[in-house]
């Protein structure tokens, strides 16, 4: 049975947890510094395997040791914006506790592919790559399922068609430069361009934009059950070695005209990790958006490594 740990027990890593459980991929470790928190998490969990019948075993920890034979670590530990939080003060804060995660990633499971979830997501995922020391196939960032399934709901609801017929694809940063691609999203076999005029195209991509923030302003605290399901299917496709093509944030090492980043890029995961970057032909005005959302990550990358990465 492979073997899958969560860091962190909060909302991301528990739904996580369990859309990895409904799927029968291994069995899971939950780590989190609070004592108690992952065990009890774990036991609840173990309850809902029970009920329905789901040959999973979960373990809750406080110790990173019990990761060891991990096949993938999930990372979602972090602290989430607070209204008196600049994204800044996000960043460097994050970037010191994925710093801390990695090494014990690297001490404990030095074999594993490790999937970031954590935000800044691009950002955070290049500080695990470089803190870990992996090999950049094995260190992949989650949100780019999350973006297009945004994108895919807003079509599927306009033009109330099945969401088995909808394709897409995202591109850049987890964030406002994200780069959605209406050129490359099809209805079945045909452009999503001959079923939506362009104005509602805008529309429906600034509402994926903003799609995150809206969850956060309703509820009051940001998605969850969506990024467990985005994570579940990465790590499918990993554990299954499905050479599936999914969007992911990959380290840029000359794709795309780039290096040294982290930004979304459709890639093929299998059980290497990120096997493949797939370059795709992109209009002058996508890869101008591209090349912005590049820069915004560049920046960031910058700001950590001030901080000494
Ligand atoms: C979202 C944030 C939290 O897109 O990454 O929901």
């Amino acid at each position: 049975m492979p073997l899958i740990s969560v860091i962190g027990s909060g909302r991301v890593g528990t739904s996580t947890a369990l859309q990895i459980a409904m799927r029968e991929l291994g069995d899971i470790v939950l780590v989190d510094i609070i004592p108690g928190l992952p065990q009890g998490e774990a036991l609840d969990l173990n309850h809902t395997c029970a009920i329905l019948d789901l040959d999973v075993d979960v373990k809750g920890s406080n110790d990173y040791r019990d990761i060891a034979g991990s096949d993938i670590v999930v990372v979602t530990a972090g602290l989430t914006r607070k209204p008196d939080m600049t994204r800044l003060d996000l960043l460097l804060k994050n970037s010191e506790i994925i710093k801390d995660v990695s090494r014990h990633i690297r001490e404990h499971a030095p074999k594993s592919k490790v999937i970031v979830v954590t935000n800044p997501l691009d950002v955070m995922t290049y500080v695990a790559y470089k803190t870990t020391g992996f090999e950049s196939n094995r260190v992949m960032g989650f949100s780019g399922l999350l973006d297009i399934g945004r994108f895919r709901h807003l079509i599927h609801s306009r033009l109330g068609v099945s969401y088995k017929s909808i394709r897409s694809m995202v591109l850049g940063e987890h964030g406002d430069s994200m780069v959605l691609l209406p050129s490359h999203t099809y209805i079945g076999v045909e452009k999503l361009t001959s079923f939506m005029d362009e104005k509602t195209i805008a529309e429906t991509v600034e509402a994926t934009r903003k799609a995150g923030a809206e969850i956060i302003k309703l509820k009051g605290w940001s998605a969850h059950h969506a990024p467990g399901a985005g994570v579940s299917v990465m790590v499918s496709a990993i554990i299954k070695d499905m050479k599936a093509v999914i969007p992911t944030s990959a380290l840029l090492d000359g794709h795309y005209g780039e290096k040294d980043v982290y930004a979304v890029v459709p890639c093929v995961l299998g059980a290497n990790g990120v096997e493949k970057i797939i370059e795709i032909g992109l209009s002058d005005e996508e890869l101008k958006k591209f090349k912005e959302s590049i820069k915004v990550l560049k920046s960031a990358i910058e700001q950590v490594k001030l901080d000494k990465i």
